[in-house]
């Protein structure tokens, strides 16, 4: 092997032990990019430029490209939570206790849902906010990026169709690909057309105005009287706190952390070492669950973006 071919090799590899893969994410971008209202379409639009087609889809990966980068490696902790809970005995998320130093995914989109706006900021930092947002709602979607448990998977050796590889990469990478190779053409946009035809007369056709509320779908966040919303989230952040340099968390994505963490009690960790992930009943219950995280967190992008950009969710 040439020493361009094995540093690609190793390029690969790190990928794929990081995040949803590229294609995870480029489905969830193309998904969002079907549900912007006109403003935040067409900020998305002149900020991506060609570079990205202009498209949430292609733009979502860079974040996960450039994090090995010297000049990114503080963005490393960014893309996850580590949930120090127990699974699959009971599952959890806390605010305090999992995003202690304030540096994880979710200050992470409180921050850059601020700088997304921040007309200060140059045109490329502004970009660059959008281009976090675009990525890291798709990993808070990701089971595994909401759990601290064997380094969220990581150290759990895993099998899929036959190859080597560990739990974590089997949901980022191993089983979407070879269900989107087998069900959807190998295309993210194909794929992604498809959830979103569930979205607007299938099978998700009467869950997505849940998915938008960010009460109860687990567990209450707190007791106040208050129901939490993307929009009263957007609102506090831009406004309320606006003053303030401390970056406070938000109510809706810590929901989305736990939503997405409850599936590590029910469906991720129920997994016994060296299994194979992609073949029997581990795949065909966790593809249902895949399909529905992407197209769940491609939905929660576009209305992210819609209240930001537009003032409202402008979706049914
Ligand atoms: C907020 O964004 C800035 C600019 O990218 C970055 O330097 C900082 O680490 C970010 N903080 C968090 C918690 O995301
Ligand atoms: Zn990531």
């Amino acid at each position: 092997m040439s020493l361009l071919n094995s540093g690609l090799l190793i390029g690969l590899l790190a990928q794929q032990a990081a995040a949803w893969g590229d294609l995870g994410h480029e489905t969830i971008g193309y998904v969002a990019q079907q549900f912007l209202a006109p403003k935040a379409l067409a900020f998305v639009q002149s900020s991506l430029g060609s570079t990205y087609s202009e498209s949430l889809g292609p733009a979502a990966p860079w974040a996960d490209s450039v994090k090995y980068e010297t000049a990114y490696e503080w963005s490393q902790p960014l893309h996850f939570v580590d949930a120090n809970d127990n699974p699959p005995t009971s599952c959890s998320v806390e605010q305090t206790r999992d995003c202690g130093d304030d540096e994880c995914i979710l200050t992470a989109i409180a921050n850059y849902t601020t700088r997304v706006v921040d007309t200060s900021l140059s045109a490329s930092q502004r970009q660059e906010a959008l281009k976090f947002i675009d990525h890291f709602l798709g990993d808070i979607g990701q089971p595994l990026h909401v759990e601290n448990y064997e380094v969220g998977g990581n150290d759990i050796d895993a099998k899929c169709s036959g190859s080597s590889t560990n739990l974590h990469a089997a949901w980022d990478t191993g089983m979407l690909t070879k269900n989107v190779d087998a069900n959807h053409g190998s295309s993210a946009t194909t794929y992604a057309s498809y959830l979103v035809g569930e979205i607007q007369s299938g099978s998700y056709q009467s869950l997505a105005s849940s998915w938008l509320s960010c009460t109860s779908i687990t567990e209450p966040v707190n007791n106040k009287r208050h129901t939490p919303s993307i929009e009263s989230d957007i609102r506090n952040l831009l406004t309320v706190r606006a003053k303030d340099t401390t970056i406070t968390p938000l109510e809706c994505p810590l929901v989305w952390a736990r939503d997405a963490n409850a599936y590590d009690c029910t469906v991720v960790f129920p997994f016994s070492k060296d299994e194979d992930a992609c073949t029997g009943t581990y795949y065909t219950n966790a593809i249902p669950v895949i399909d529905l995280q992407l197209a769940k967190q491609g939905y929660r992008l576009a209305a992210w973006l819609n209240v930001i950009f537009d003032g409202a969710t402008n979706l049914p």
